[in-house]
């Protein structure tokens, strides 16, 4: 019938099977490379698609076909906030490391060294992560990780991706489902894609991983379509009961839903079962038209995944054994002196440029005066260096036969070579350190970069070069600057390199932040070891900013992922007149919000701290305290008028007696476990 003569119920019905009918064509000849019609019948179906939808564009389905060659590019990308944070795995670079990985497991859960955990082993697939959101069987949004709290709206891109199923198949759908998993380039075609940019002189993307997320981010999805993206999933989450119980039953039923499931995945009784995985995949590798980067152990048992929790940015249940780095031989040209933020002076060698792993390096880090010295590294020498997965390229070792007769060693600076301040180190530690924190102008613009980056005040606008302008020609000296900016309005609109919209865009993503989170502000202010999940944590301890203020080091000891060296840095960057100045004049300016833990709903334990003392019998010590803080419940290290319970295992001592002459409730273990498990 032609489209014109069409009810718009017989469009809207029309549609609907063209969606199932295209999308199971798709299916069979992406994935199964068996198509069973000619290209021009399918040709014929995805035209006669568009000429409805022409007519009809308010009948276009979620799950249209035409989404899969892009949309109309959007201004900007939305920001979404995941439903649970999207964390990071830790990494082991050795089969002596896994075994700690299994040994701490087997602590944190109480179990015999000697009993096996199963694991699923899966290879780590080197693109980015994605998450998708399905309701009612329909793809409705996809992010990106971003900073792991919020990621951006990148629902029409992801559409483009043939192997993202639009709708799901198969049985026991949860009406809400979240996936997880990794969008990636494979080799053949990153290769391809790089010819056609050197021909038509686009300049080339270093790897397939960049490819991949250049291709993601891309506001036009047509673009996005254009390119040759892949998709493997390796999770799922829903509040719905799906029958699923091991990773092993999950990855079915993904695969029974129409995603692809890597197909080098096994599960591993036992350690010597992981280690014949691994190499297996090693030598697997090379043969692989993607990349792949390590091997992901999970523990296989989700009941057990779910006791074992988080700590961190990281799950304890899951690692990622790295393969071995790849390495290659260059020259050292120079070597520069950087001083970081904290005033740290790190050498870095200036390479002659070489191709490691896929990517050209130029610069490789020798981490400090010692490291140079033990290693004897010179300018002039040919050297190895290595490259594994995203950390900066690493100086092995210098091939000494290879040496230049004249070489000298490298004189490490006695003063900072920006503000030629001596140069101190603190006892016990490696770091040189230019100590003048308020007056080294390098300082000063790393933390002006620092301050205004992603996951701190995130101040679009304020790019690296501007901000090092600034500075030099004193409109912004410190971050409060930042704030005042305007009363310089007229000078800076006098001042060439910035357009009138530019500026008007910068005051806009100023006043954006005039309002922060705790955290971020925690993490902005650039104290040395406090990075962003650290941040998080202290704001989630602390909830607000005066109570960090007061912080003292016992308490910040008792948070879970604070060592002793955070804390000392932290004590030291709070008890300083200048940073003190500094936060006082900043809240002058910014409002920071009360940290916003999640209320754990009917949780006999929110907003409660309490005290474990003595031996427990069922539970490990990490455990114990992990419920607590997973029901909203601060644990400390000792026991004051603040403590709401104490937690007494046998043969506990003072904490106990201290808890008695405080008239503090005290509960036995069995009594703590009834307690959470009625939560
Ligand atoms: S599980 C809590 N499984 O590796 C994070 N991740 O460093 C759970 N990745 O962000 C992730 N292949 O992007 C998992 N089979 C796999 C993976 C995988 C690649 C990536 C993922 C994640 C990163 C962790």
């Amino acid at each position: 019938m032609p489209t014109n003569n069409l009810t718009p119920e017989q469009a809207a019905a029309e549609l609907k099977a063209l969606a199932k009918e295209i999308a199971e064509h798709d299916y069979r000849y992406y994935r199964l490379d068996q198509p069973t019609i000619s290209d021009q019948a399918y040709d014929t179906l995805r035209r006669r698609n568009q000429e409805i939808e022409a007519k009809f564009p308010n009948l276009i389905r979620s799950d249209s076909p035409t989404h899969r060659v892009g949309s109309a590019p959007a201004p900007e990308f939305e920001k979404v906030k995941h439903q649970s944070p999207m964390l990071s795995l830790d990494n082991a670079f050795s089969f002596e490391e896994v075994g700690d990985f299994i040994g701490r497991i087997k602590r944190f859960l109480k179990w015999p060294a000697d009993q096996d955990i199963a694991f699923m082993a899966e290879p780590k697939i080197d693109g980015l992560s994605a998450s998708l959101i399905y309701e009612n069987g329909q793809f409705v949004l996809g992010a990106t990780r971003g900073d792991g709290v919020e990621g951006e709206n990148i629902t029409a891109n992801l559409k483009t991706v043939r192997d993202i199923p639009l709708v799901l198949q198969g049985d026991f759908i949860p009406s809400r489902l979240e996936v997880r998993g990794e969008v990636y380039m494979s080799l053949s075609d990153f290769e391809k894609l790089n010819q056609q940019r050197q021909e038509q002189q686009e300049p080339l993307f270093a790897n397939p991983r960049n490819a991949a997320a250049g291709s993601l981010r891309q506001l036009d999805s047509a673009i996005t379509a254009k390119r040759p993206l892949y998709f493997f999933a390796y999770a799922y989450y829903s509040s719905e009961p799906t029958g699923d119980s091991t990773q092993e039953q999950l990855l079915q039923s993904l695969r029974q839903w129409g995603f692809p499931v890597n197909p080098h995945v096994r599960l591993c009784l036992n350690q010597a079962d992981l280690e014949t995985h691994y190499q297996g995949l090693e030598e697997l590798r090379p043969t692989l038209d993607y990349e792949i980067d390590g091997v992901v152990y999970k523990v296989n048992d989700l009941a057990l995944q779910n006791r074992l929790g988080f700590v961190g940015r990281a799950p304890r249940h899951s690692i990622a054994h790295k393969f071995a780095a790849e390495q290659a031989e260059t020259v050292i040209e120079d070597i520069l002196i950087q001083v970081g933020r904290t005033g740290v002076l790190t050498p870095l060698a200036v390479l002659k440029p070489v191709f490691v792993g896929g990517v050209m390096v130029r610069r490789a880090t020798l981490h400090n005066k010692d490291e140079i010295e033990r290693k004897d590294v010179r300018v002039g020498d040919t050297v190895i260096v290595q490259r594994a997965g995203d950390v900066i390229p690493q100086v092995v070792k210098p091939l000494i036969n290879k040496r230049p007769v004249d070489s000298q060693p490298f004189i490490f600076p006695t003063h900072c070579p920006v503000c030629q301040t001596p140069v101190t180190q603190t006892e016990g530690q490696v770091a040189r350190r230019c100590n003048n924190s308020f007056d080294c102008s390098a300082q000063a613009v790393e933390r002006l970069k620092h301050f205004v980056s992603r996951n701190a005040f995130d101040i679009e606008g304020l790019g690296e070069k501007h901000l090092e302008a600034f500075y030099q020609e004193g409109f912004i000296k410190n971050p409060v600057d930042i704030f005042t900016l305007h009363q310089k309005k007229d000078l800076l609109e006098k001042r060439e390199g910035w357009g009138k919209q530019s500026l008007e865009n910068l005051w806009k993503s100023i006043e954006k932040r005039r309002v922060i989170s705790l955290d971020r502000f925690i993490y902005g202010l650039g104290i040395s070891q406090i990075g962003h999940v650290s941040a998080r944590l202290l704001a989630r301890h602390y909830q607000n900013l005066d109570t960090v203020l007061q912080a003292n080091e016992e308490d910040l000891l008792s948070i879970e992922g604070i060592g002793p060296g955070m804390a000392h840095d932290l004590m030291a960057f709070l008890k300083d007149d200048q940073q003190q100045k500094l936060i006082h004049d900043l809240q002058e300016q910014v409002t920071v919000e009360l940290y916003k833990v999640e209320q754990i709903l009917n949780s006999p334990l929110q907003g409660k701290t309490a005290v474990f003392t003595g031996t427990l019998n069922q539970l490990s010590r990490s455990e114990a305290k992990a419920q607590a803080e997973r029901l909203g419940a601060k644990v400390s290290g000792s026991v004051s008028a603040k403590t709401d319970m104490v937690v007494a295992g046998s043969e506990a001592g003072s904490k106990l007696k201290t808890a008695h002459a405080l008239g503090i409730k005290v509960l036995s273990e069995e009594e703590w476990l009834g307690l959470i498990d009625k939560k």
